[in-house]
């Protein structure tokens, strides 16, 4: 059970308005508008030294992303978005003229770019067909071939919440040597995942949406398999290990870090860190399977609506295993509808035609129900 007075006290939410667009956005917890002010009032007071405090945060940090996706945390890297990770492999892969890369006809622009760009260098991009917007894995299997090196998609797809059967694609990929890399924004924080357990290479997420985090943060996941594969782009001074002491800089011959911690090149955003380690801290004062079961709660009884008012339609899946934090409906004129919720202060989002919702465990039932009552009162 979530305790919701509990989960609310974290916000300072607008009496007026209903947000349920986490899909987008999340709001930043007050806990972490507190540890940017603490750090920033002692960086202005030039108060302390806080390298070896921020180091020691950045080791923690790792710690407790790496705890909530079932990994090591040597095997976690802190990055800036969710494209910072893909382009890891995109730039560091020992690509040959002729390689093919597998994606979805249905990714958010994020996941296509970084492979698309290798085309200049030979490296073929297969699109597999969606089934009315929601990933095939079959389409996707179907369209690997022996110079297949990447499959790569997004594990909650954007626009209608339809979750990747990824045990399915890692098992497979693993066996055949392909490297499964997964954006994994929109169910990271949301729905439980075990990374390892389902033999991905590469998860990389931004934290600014589920995680509720600040915008430029986030974290990746890579296997050891693939990072024995890369040639390591982005290298610098802090991909090497200076035991926090900064007292004698002209040593040029320090062995890189091993894993993905050596991406982490240069002086980071401490600010932001600080800020996304207090985020980090109020997810894992909640069980995460009583987030998921109570987020399922709230999109079930949207769910239930849709299904049984013949003005809409349902986008998402009703299916127990591809069901996530979001739920995608039309009704005949779209936009209007959704400029009528947002007139009724309910944040929403207009995503490829669907009216988005995505609410989030401090959201209440009566929330949702007066959503419900807004779509009843609709004209
Ligand atoms: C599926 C998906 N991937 C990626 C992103 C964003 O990518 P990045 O974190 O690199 O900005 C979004 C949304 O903004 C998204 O919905």
């Amino acid at each position: 059970m979530i305790d919701l007075n509990r989960a609310r006290s974290y916000f300072d939410l607008n009496k007026g308005i209903v947000y349920l667009n986490h899909a987008s956005h999340g709001p930043l917890p007050l806990s972490a508008r507190k540890a940017y002010d603490d750090f920033l009032d002692s960086w202005q007071k030039t108060e302390h030294d806080h390298d070896v405090e921020s180091f020691r945060i950045i080791g923690e940090l790792r710690g407790k992303l790496a705890g909530m996706i079932g990994a090591d945390s040597r095997r976690l890297g802190l990055s800036y978005n969710t494209t910072s990770g893909l382009s890891i492999i995109a730039g560091g892969y020992p690509w040959k003229k002729g390689d093919n890369i597998i994606l979805s006809d249905g990714e958010f622009p994020a996941c296509v770019y970084p492979w698309v760009s290798l085309k200049r260098i030979g490296v073929e991009i297969r699109f597999a067909p969606t089934d009315d917007g929601f990933i095939n894995e079959d389409s996707i299997l179907a369209l690997v071939d022996k110079n297949t090196r990447v499959i790569s998609l997004s594990w909650v797809q954007f626009d209608n919440g339809y979750r990747t059967d990824l045990k399915k694609l890692g098992g497979f990929c693993r066996s055949e040597d392909i490297l499964l890399c997964v954006d994994g924004i929109q169910g990271m924080g949301v729905v439980p995942l075990n990374v390892p357990e389902n033999n991905i290479d590469l998860f990389t997420s931004g934290c600014a949406k589920w995680m509720l985090g600040p915008c430029g943060t986030g974290f990746f996941y890579l296997s050891e398999q693939a990072e024995e594969k890369l040639r390591p782009i982005n290298i610098g001074w802090l991909s090497v290990d200076w035991n926090d002491d900064f007292t004698d800089l002209l040593k040029y011959d320090l062995p890189e870090r091993k894993g993905p911690s050596k991406y982490e090149y240069g002086t980071y955003a401490y600010q932001d860190i600080r800020a996304l380690n207090a985020s980090v801290d109020l997810h894992l004062s909640f069980d995460r399977a009583s987030v998921w079961d109570y987020v399922r709660s709230l999109t079930g009884m949207i769910i239930d609506k849709i299904e049984s008012d013949d003005r809409f339609e349902l986008k998402s899946s009703k299916k127990e295993s591809r069901r996530s934090g979001i739920v995608a409906f039309r009704s005949k004129g779209a936009k209007p509808l959704y400029e009528y919720l947002r007139g009724k202060k309910f944040i929403v989002s207009f995503r490829e035609g669907n009216i988005r919702v995505s609410p989030y465990f401090y959201n209440t039932p009566d929330e949702i129900e007066n959503f419900i009552r807004a779509l009843d009162n609709y004209k």
